[in-house]
């Protein structure tokens, strides 16, 4: 595992490699490597020392190699056209050499610096510390079954319960719903990001989400509007969650029931897909067509599908045994139902969470933090 000033630098001019190693050598440590090495490293920061046609192929891959990693560019010559096309990936320091050295320095410290926080901060399982943010969407194959309010109530629950920075997207874009769960009323919705998803950066998507009072987290709404919804494309959802993964450690997906290229999208770019459900005979032949839906379109789901169980109670018809027989699946969490107290909650527009570690929580609220707990450890 690197140290967060091990600095990775690639590229082929061979003087910016030589000024920067006199002038920053001292604070960092600089290693130079070649795109071959991308599979045996771990990088956090990528200094790019380049100057030909290849820079922003090169920028391309270190960034689809290390998602999370932030990337730093020095040439020898201002350049425009560079300028803007590294902007377009999201890549925004760019500085000349010499004569930039002062500032290049300072920003690579305030990164590593940011890193070390991040490190420290973010639980130690492995799984978590690789690639950025991990996504975790929210599917069934019927309406109904708590997949908004399992998932607003989990994005919540876990930038609570973790320093982690948390993103929620609503990609039920004909009717959201996810809003009235966490208590937002806002004009803002994710088609605030149609003009700007080429070049998307943290900052477009902190602007446009809203922030739950109570626990912060970063929500981007759902336009709820059929037609606004079709703006929309499928290359607008991979670039929304690859950006998100860039710059969030968590991002939680809420997605419809019904199954186009943006749902599709949205599942092949996530880590994880929780699949909601109550155990009963009927949503259990759902759940053997949405499998056999999810293998003709290529979805990997032994690896990444985890079953969540709602509305247990004591007078369910099946049990989390007889669902365990018909499917391979691991049980991610059992939530139970309760209705009197989500419904209270709702009517008075407010989410289910408040605050980190809450004393009295609801049978509902309490699974789920169980669940998020457990997956933090
Ligand atoms: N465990 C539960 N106990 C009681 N009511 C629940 C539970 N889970 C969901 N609900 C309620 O069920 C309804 C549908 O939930 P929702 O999250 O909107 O479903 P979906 O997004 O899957 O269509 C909502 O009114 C919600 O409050
Ligand atoms: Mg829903």
């Amino acid at each position: 595992m690197s140290k967060v000033n091990d600095l990775y630098v690639i590229g082929n001019h061979t003087e910016l490699k030589d000024t920067l190693r006199q002038q920053i050598s001292e604070s960092f440590n600089l290693l130079e490597v070649s795109i071959n090495d991308f599979k045996k490293i771990h990088a956090q920061i990528i200094i790019v020392a380049n100057q030909d046609d290849s820079t922003v192929d090169l920028v391309q891959s270190a960034l689809a190699e290390f998602p999370s990693a932030s990337v730093v560019c020095v040439n020898g010559v201002e350049d425009f056209d560079l300028l803007r096309s590294l902007n377009r990936l999201g890549v925004t320091d760019f500085y000349v050499i010499p004569g930039e050295e002062l500032i290049l320095k300072e920003r690579l410290e305030e990164l590593a610096q940011d890193y070390a926080r991040r490190d420290l901060s973010i639980n130690e399982s492995e799984g978590f510390k690789r690639g950025g943010g991990k996504v975790f969407a929210f599917y069934s194959g019927s309406g109904g079954t708590g997949k908004s309010l399992i998932s607003a109530t989990y994005a919540q629950t876990l930038k609570l319960e973790s320093t982690g920075k948390v993103l929620f997207i609503d990609l039920n874009l004909q009717y959201g719903g996810a809003e009235t769960y966490l208590g937002i009323e806002s004009n803002r919705t994710i088609i605030d990001l149609l003009p700007v998803i080429n070049e998307l950066g943290e900052h477009h998507i902190r602007n446009v989400s809203e922030r739950e009072s109570h626990s912060e987290l970063n929500v981007l709404i759902s336009p709820k509007d059929a037609e606004m919804a079709e703006k929309i494309t499928e290359d607008f959802v991979l670039r929304l969650i690859r950006a998100s993964k860039r710059n969030f450690d968590f991002i939680v997906i809420d997605l419809p029931n019904w199954m186009d290229e943006k749902t599709l999208m949205a599942l092949e770019e996530s880590d994880r897909i929780y699949y909601v459900m109550d155990v009963n005979t009927v949503s259990m032949r759902v759940l053997k067509s949405v499998e056999s839906l999810f293998t003709r379109l290529g979805i990997n789901t032994k690896e990444k599908l985890e079953v969540v169980i709602n509305m247990k109670s004591k007078d369910t018809e099946l049990t989390k045994k007889d669902l365990e027989r018909f499917v391979s699946y691991p049980v991610a969490a059992e939530i139970r139902r309760d209705y009197k107290n989500i419904q209270a909650k709702i009517n008075h527009g407010e989410p289910l969470r408040k605050e980190p570690k809450e004393k009295k929580l609801t049978p509902f609220s309490k699974d789920i933090h169980k669940w998020v707990n457990s997956m933090l450890k």
